[in-house]
């Protein structure tokens, strides 16, 4: 069934020139951008997002890579877009994530890992809900 996730191209994307491969990619995978939106992530903005991670210890380096420039934030659809999402990105920890997948042929770090996707059906609705309110 048609479902929408929340994906994030964060810091290193945009730096690295990545956002244009990487939304390739989806785009080429059959899924649709909903919305799109360029984005200096604040503090505050991380903190929601990340509310689940806050108190880990890899958090405050996290917080200072994902506001270190600007990320694009995506509103993705199509038939079980989330777990697809997933699989294309690849591993969290870019070290340990498959060939053929976007931090596998493209990130080697566990923080700068170049995506995020949302990883349950609550989570993309708790995303958009934070990230696109207009499509919650
Ligand atoms: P993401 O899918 O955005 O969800 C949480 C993020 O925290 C993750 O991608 C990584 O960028 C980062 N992360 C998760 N675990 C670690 C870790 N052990 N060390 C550093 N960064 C991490």
């Amino acid at each position: 069934a048609p479902q929408r996730s929340f994906v994030l191209l964060k810091p290193d994307a945009v730096r690295r020139g990545l956002v244009g491969a990487i939304l390739s990619r989806f785009e080429s995978r059959g899924l649709k951008i909903v919305a799109m939106d360029l984005r200096y992530v604040d503090g505050d903005l991380a903190d929601q997002h990340y509310a689940e991670h806050v108190e880990r210890d890899f958090y405050p380096p996290l917080r200072t890579f994902v506001t270190s420039g600007p990320s694009v934030a995506v509103l993705l659809e199509g038939d079980q877009v989330i777990e697809v999402v997933r699989t294309m990105n690849g591993a969290t920890d870019a070290r340990k994530a498959a060939p053929g997948t976007i931090r596998g042929d493209w990130a080697l770090s566990n923080r700068e890992n170049l995506v995020h996707g949302s990883d349950s059906a609550e989570s993309a609705a708790r995303e958009i809900a934070l990230w696109f309110p207009d499509f919650a």
